[in-house]
């Protein structure tokens, strides 16, 4: 080959010269761009979280064709596999779960067997739980998503809030449309009494204009019989719900303080693998244990069933420290829980605040 001429060899440098820095230039300006989206680094996170939730549920995320603001709410799906609530666990409330099964589970994930008058008994599209704190709705709701087989979105307030102008609007409709891909899917929504307060002037803008799209898509919901999607909402203080919010939740489930026959549901179950003493009288701590609710109730197991623990490392102590030797051989005996151990100062202290509210 002839040698390049001077000129011919400048000509090539520049060329050369030219296309790296055009790449170099591309390179730059996309770095510049993307650290300039709000949404980069987030919608990375949520996309990684979405292709793990949805690779549990054994559904392909390239197949759905999820658009950014699915992607986004697809972190918000619940694995059954990840969480440990079963109906069983849940004491004295059976009637509720029975008619939580039948009147919406059943008509959610079955609708073939409610065709027969499907205009009428269709699964309701808002089902609201509430009653005092402490009593069993979030669990409830918990074992819904172990339990009932329809996709759940666990849906917290800050994953539909957005800085950006609009983003809110567009995160609620891609929950909507995504709840639509994996239909049957119950939309959770714990606390909705934050979400869903009674609307004010003092509403910041965009939060007035997401609450509005939420009840216009709910809305859709209604006149489509053949979106199998529920909202599910669980509160403390209904009061505060937007009386539009409740008109969509026709279904509400009271779920109030255990009376006695509850209480003694909940205590077995929570004693189940304690072992008591034979002087245990259960009646008397059913009736002492009056105005509890399932959360106080497992704070007075668990501070009673602390008790002999308790004992037995105050009395095998040698020079002030436990006998070691004993609790690592595993050799050790822990006396039967008594009525007693419920009865001592922290559980009583725990009782007596209660009586004083
Ligand atoms: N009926 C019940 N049976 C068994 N355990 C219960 C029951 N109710 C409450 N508990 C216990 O109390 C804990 C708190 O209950 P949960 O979170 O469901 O209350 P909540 O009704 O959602 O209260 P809040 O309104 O404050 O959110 C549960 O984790 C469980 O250990
Ligand atoms: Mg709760």
């Amino acid at each position: 080959m002839a040698p390049m001429s001077a000129q011919t060899r400048k000509v090539v440098t520049d060329v050369a010269i030219f296309a790296v820095s055009q790449v170099l230039f591309y390179a730059a300006f996309k770095a510049v761009m993307s650290s300039m989206d709000p949404q980069s680094s987030k919608r990375k996170e949520a996309k990684d979280k979405s292709k793990k939730a949805l690779g549990k549920l054994g559904l392909d995320l390239s197949a759905l064709d999820l658009n950014e603001h699915e992607e986004i709410m697809a972190a918000e799906v619940v694995h059954a596999d990840d969480i440990t609530t079963r109906f069983k666990d849940i004491g004295g409330l059976d009637p509720i779960i029975s008619q939580l099964r039948e009147a919406v589970i059943f008509p959610l994930c079955y609708p073939q067997v409610f065709e027969s008058a499907a205009g009428l008994f269709g699964a309701p599209k808002g089902v609201l739980l509430y009653g005092p704190p402490g009593c069993g709705k979030t669990m409830l709701a918990k074992s819904l998503a172990k339990e009932s087989g329809a996709t759940f979105i666990n849906v917290k307030v800050s994953s539909l809030t957005d800085k950006w102008f609009g983003e809110s609007n567009k995160l609620v409709a891609g929950l909507f449309s995504l709840a639509k891909k994996l239909q049957p899917s119950i939309i959770f929504i714990d606390e909705i009494d934050s979400f869903m307060r009674e609307r004010s002037r003092n509403d910041h803008e965009v939060t007035g204009m997401m609450k509005a799209e939420f009840m216009t898509l709910w809305d859709g919901l209604a006149t489509n019989n053949d979106t199998r999607i529920l909202v599910l909402g669980a509160t403390n203080r209904p009061n505060d719900i937007d009386s539009a919010i409740l008109r969509r939740m026709p279904k509400r489930f009271s779920i109030k303080l255990p009376d006695s026959t509850q209480r003694r549901n909940i205590l077995n179950l929570m004693l189940a693998d304690i072992k008591l003493d034979p002087s245990f009288n259960m009646d008397t701590l059913v009736r002492r244990t009056d105005g509890l609710s399932g959360s106080d109730l497992k704070e007075a197991c668990r501070n009673a069933a602390m008790v002999p623990v308790r004992d037995y490392m105050r009395s095998h102590q040698v020079d002030g420290q436990v006998d070691l030797k004993a609790v690592q051989s595993g050799n050790f005996k822990i006396r039967p829980l008594t009525l007693n151990d419920f009865l001592q100062s922290d559980s009583a202290a725990h009782v007596e605040s209660e009586s004083l509210d």
